[in-house]
């Protein structure tokens, strides 16, 4: 990245100003899980990496390990080597005894007249046993990737926890992906087997995901799916209006009537073994597939639901998120099961059919934590301002994650969605990193609206500067952030393109090639600043990635999909901010010649992102431009873009090749 472009400048100028302090209330420290500040004494540098025993000793282990941080191949870290466990086991089995007869998950149907389905650690030990027993009739082996393509319904972390107890990979597809991106994704995994519901509701509407799986099969490349297995939205009826063909589709209710009372020991995997895989965006149009470890994993995902979330077994916990992005993934499934959680899932959007639905749900299930993102909060801000008061419910603890809040927007979750009775999280971190990197233990610091606060224990980050220089706390400069040493919930590498994980993470920061692993600095992606306090502000990404609703999504996988289509020339994305979204991608393109601009032509530009991707990528407007504004290299300016699309200052432009096609650009945007 050039100098010149140097991070969130522009947003900081406009925005920034100091919050004040809010400490947490006595009733919230007195039975939080973490109250004592020697934490992070005990989690300092000096104390590093042993310090994440601590979290290790959570889990139970088949094996002790006997290297707690294996760094002999910077930056390829291994945690709690030579220790053996099993996820499933620490996330089901070994809460029988106490918990079994409570609720682990309980399920939310979308259709308001449909009943709650409480399945507690019993019967979740029933149903990952019997499922997992039919994936190993399917031939599923150990270390075989599965891909899962389920929506948010309870048999989603029963596929997972199955796939995790006989030593499969995972690797779920956010259910509202498109058939195209999972077959891109299963490709790249290499995997023989998809896992997918006939239907589920979103917005009232029984939506076909069986249809998207015979779009994924359509479109595979490199692999062959062999098996597609299928949940019944209804058991014993068929929802989807996709053909099922005989040898390959298999409606698991069905087949699971012949493994009533079947158990399947959980396999004994090393700590350093894959748990899963989940996708995410970059800064190509190809996927990276973030390699997630078991123990590191799930030792640190552990830790973090009892210490930051203050998960108790006795809480009802509910995050939003949808399990097929890594929130879901540590923070609804492995995270709070690992501590023995009631763990919340809802089918459908929390604006759906109105904006009472999320307060109905708190009450009726005696949420007491609350877990969501700044659009959801945005979202029901503006669509129901009022009704949280009217319902009886009561949070001890709040959270946000997956993009900057604005302060504003923080006070108003503060003051009427927590009725100024909760603490709030506010949670920064990745799909790489696998747990929370940056936000305050809830019982230990203050809260500032806008900023997630400190490093997490034994995490320490660093705001850089172009140059590789510190910038120090307090200075009132931006920079990008970056941590110091490895963690054991960080993911391992990408899944077999370990030279994309050094060039992307590593690279820029790092002394490559040093044999010693604090040679090694992580580098997020993401803009920072810090007051003098220590308090992190996260401003948003610095790299091609943009963040809609709080979902990742890449520029160029945009724009590649543009690109498919045959009258594209070139193709251009940019974040627009959204009030509600925070960002919704506009796309620029030109056209080849011989070709005429239409509205038909935009709106066929639209649905093949829609049909690529997703319905969340799919461009707010096309703008179809008579040429791009490039520099004499011919590299598109997507920053001239980004400007005239939010009515910003272009700033100057002589230097372009072509300065004058900026002028039409805003005409033709700005009116
Ligand atoms: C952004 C989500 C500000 C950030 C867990 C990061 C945030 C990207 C926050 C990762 C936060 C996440 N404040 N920005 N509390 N949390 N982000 O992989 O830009 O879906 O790089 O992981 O979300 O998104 P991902």
């Amino acid at each position: 990245m050039s100098k010149e472009k140097n991070v969130g400048e522009e947003a900081i100028a406009v925005h920034w100003k100091e919050e004040e302090l809010i400490p947490p209330k006595e009733e919230f420290i007195r039975q939080a899980n973490m109250s004592d500040p020697k934490i992070y004494e005990r989690f300092s540098e000096e104390n590093y990496p042993e310090c994440f025993k601590e979290y290790a000793d959570m889990l139970s282990w088949d094996k002790r390990w006997t290297q707690t941080l294996d760094a002999s191949k910077p930056p390829f870290f291994k945690w709690f080597v030579g220790g053996k466990l099993n996820a499933c086991y620490n996330c089901v089995d070994r809460h029988l005894e106490k918990y079994g007869n409570k609720a682990a998950i309980i399920f939310a149907p979308e259709p308001e007249d449909e009943p709650y389905q409480f399945i507690t650690y019993k019967e979740l030990y029933r149903r990952v046993n019997e499922f997992a027993a039919l994936l190993l009739d399917m031939g599923v082996k150990e270390n075989d990737v599965v891909t899962i393509h389920l929506p948010m319904v309870a048999e989603l972390p029963i596929s997972m926890l199955a796939c995790a107890r006989i030593g499969a990979i995972h690797c779920e597809v956010f259910g509202g992906m498109s058939g195209k991106s999972v077959a891109d994704r299963a490709d790249d995994a290499g995997s023989r087997i998809l896992i997918t519901m006939d239907g589920y509701y979103r917005r009232g509407r029984l939506l076909d995901q069986k249809a998207q799986a015979e779009d994924c099969l359509k479109n595979l490349q490199e692999t062959k799916i062999e098996k597609v297995l299928i949940w019944e939205r209804y058991p014993g009826k068929y929802s989807s209006e996709a053909p099922l063909v005989e040898g390959r589709d298999y409606i698991i209710n069905d087949l699971l009537k012949n493994y009533r009372g079947k158990r399947v020991k959980p396999v004994s995997k090393r700590a350093e073994d894959v748990l899963f895989l989940m996708y995410t965006s970059g800064t190509t149009a190809k996927p990276k597939g973030c390699q997630h470890s078991i123990g590191g994993y799930l030792s640190y995902v552990a830790a973090t639901s009892k210490y930051l979330f203050d998960i108790h077994p006795e809480d009802t916990y509910w995050c939003l998120a949808d399990i097929g992005w890594i929130t879901g993934h540590s923070y609804i499934v492995y995270g709070p099961l690992a501590i023995a959680a009631t763990s919340v899932i809802f089918e459908g959007t929390p604006i759906y059919p109105d904006a009472g639905r999320p307060w109905r749900i708190s009450r009726d299930l005696g949420v007491n934590i609350f877990h969501t993102s700044p659009t959801l909060i945005r979202m029901i801000r503006k669509d129901g301002p009022d009704e949280p008061a009217k319902y009886d419910y009561h949070f001890k603890l709040m959270c946000t994650v997956g993009e900057p809040i604005e302060p504003a927007v923080w006070r108003w979750y503060y003051e009427k969605v927590g009725k100024r009775e909760a603490t709030i999280i506010d949670t920064w971190w990745q799909t790489e990193n696998g747990g929370v990197l940056g936000s305050n233990l809830p019982a230990l610091k203050a809260m500032k609206p806008g900023s997630c606060g400190i490093g997490m224990p034994g995490i320490f980050p660093v705001v850089m500067d172009e140059d590789r220089n510190e910038i120090e706390a307090g200075s009132g400069r931006a920079g990008n952030i970056c941590i110091k040493r490895p963690w054991p919930g960080s993911f391992q590498t990408i899944w077999k393109d370990p030279d994309r994980y050094i060039d992307t993470y590593y690279r820029k920061y790092s002394k490559l090639g040093s044999k010693d692993y604090r040679d090694y600095i992580y580098f997020a992606g993401d803009g920072c600043m810090q007051a003098a306090d220590g308090y992190l502000r996260l401003l948003g990404r610095i790299d091609d990635v943009i963040k809609i609703s709080g979902e990742r999504f890449g520029t160029k996988e945009i724009e590649s999909s543009a690109c498919t289509n045959e009258e594209v020339a070139e193709a251009a994305v940019i974040a627009k901010k959204d009030e509600i979204k925070g960002n919704v991608p506009d796309l620029y393109v030109t056209l080849k010649p011989g070709y005429e601009p239409s509205e038909e032509l935009k709106k066929k530009i639209r649905d093949k992102v829609r049909s690529d991707i997703s319905p969340i990528a799919m461009p707010h407007k096309v703008y179809i431009v008579p040429d791009m504004p490039k520099t004499r290299s011919g590299k598109i300016m997507r920053r001239v873009l980004a400007a005239i699309s939010n009515n910003e200052n272009i700033g100057d432009v002589t230097s372009l090749e072509n300065p004058a096609v900026v002028e039409a650009i805003k005409k033709q945007v700005q009116g």
